[in-house]
């Protein structure tokens, strides 16, 4: 069977279908430049970064590869919390924070960078790709990062979100099936109803749009690149794998987590951040399973863990980071990006020869 799925790649410019999927707190531009010089699309997280870093960490990765890249945001507006609602969010977090040796949390001057301002600077920066999640973007300003330069991604996770990135102008849709590791994406309709595994998402999703999909979630090697592609996918987005290489430069007790970790090792917990997002279990994760619906939404929750987050970070306290990963972490295989990159695509032509 001869399949020639190549638009993405070709409008793109890239070798091989593969997107390594931008990872706030594990794709520093070291990551992204390995991958985009490899022949894959390397993706930057720039979500919590402010306006004026955007455009320096753009700078940076232009100076150091001449290969397409991707650069993602977070649509977000800038919330507005009760003091009560921060008040009864810091009481829970008070007892992991004296573990840690933290006082208490004082409330910060803000939860989130401005999205406009970061928009902005975005277009300034003008990468080849830009892609968005945790909401959409109005069309004009879609039309906007077109006229810039830059082709735009929109995530979905659902059919309804990826109809609406197309109506409002996006080039291509990233697909994120519930395997997938950190937060979901979902801005339509009900989380959990809208957690829909890869399988039966590629396909509702490819038959419903005309522009390119990139499957997201749970993906780890050629075998399942190549089933994307069978599923109507013109590339694959993967996460997990690629954070398992030396370059997402990750906490030493993130990474021992991730070589530990089973199939049945993650689960998506809204505890950390306010927004589902799928993680390697641990002690906070359970702790706080009580309150898993009364947590304030994101930016806030995930603004208030931040420094306990840290903190075991640097004690090597993994039971109380997030330890963000997708359902496939236990195929992680740890080595250099470039390598990664090379064997993902010999795989891929092994089982679907001219892709
Ligand atoms: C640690 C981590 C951080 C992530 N951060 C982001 C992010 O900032 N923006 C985004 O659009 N997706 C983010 N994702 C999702 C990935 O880009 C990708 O779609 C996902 O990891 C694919 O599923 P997989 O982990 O099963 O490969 C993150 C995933 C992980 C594991």
């Amino acid at each position: 069977m001869t399949i020639r799925y190549s638009a993405f790649k070709t409008a793109v410019g890239i070798d091989h279908p593969i997107v390594q999927g931008p990872m706030n707190g594990g794709s520093p531009l070291e990551l992204t430049v390995a991958v985009s010089n490899a022949g894959a699309l390397g993706s930057y997280a720039a979500a919590l970064l402010a306006p004026a870093a955007i455009i320096e960490n753009v700078a940076k990765i232009r100076a150091l590869t001449n290969r397409p890249f991707n650069v993602n945001l977070f649509v977000q507006e800038p919330p507005r919390p009760a003091a009560a609602e921060v008040l009864a969010a810091q009481d829970l977090l008070a007892p992991f924070r004296a573990e840690l040796g933290l006082g208490p949390t004082s409330v910060p001057d803000k939860f989130c960078e401005d999205f406009r301002d970061q928009v902005s600077a975005l277009l300034e920066a003008a990468p080849p790709v830009v892609n968005f999640t945790f909401g959409i973007l109005d069309s004009e300003t879609v039309s906007r990062f077109k006229r810039a330069g830059s082709l735009v991604i929109g995530t979905a996770t659902t059919v309804a979100e990826a109809q609406a990135w197309e109506r409002g102008g996006a080039d291509f849709i990233c697909a994120s099936g519930s395997e997938a590791g950190g937060h979901r994406a979902t801005f339509l309709g009900d989380f959990e109803q809208s957690c829909i595994g890869l399988m039966a998402l590629v396909p509702q999703v490819a038959a419903a749009v005309k522009i390119p999909v990139i499957a997201a979630g749970g993906i780890m090697n050629g075998r399942g690149i190549a089933a994307s592609l069978m599923l109507g996918a013109q590339a694959a987005q993967l996460g997990t794998a690629f954070l398992s290489c030396p370059e997402s430069g990750i906490a030493q007790a993130w990474r021992q987590q991730l070589q530990k970790a089973r199939d049945d090792s993650t689960r998506l917990t809204r505890t950390f951040s306010g927004r589902y997002a799928r993680g390697i279990v641990n002690q906070f994760m359970e702790r706080m399973r009580p309150f898993e619906q009364e947590v304030p939404p994101y930016p806030v929750q995930n603004a208030l863990t931040g420094e306990m987050r840290q903190a075991a970070a640097k004690l090597a306290r993994p039971e109380f980071m997030s330890l963000w990963a997708g359902q496939g972490v236990a195929m992680a295989r740890p080595m250099p990006a470039a390598e990664l990159v090379k064997t993902l695509a010999d795989e891929l032509q092994a089982l679907l020869p001219n892709q």
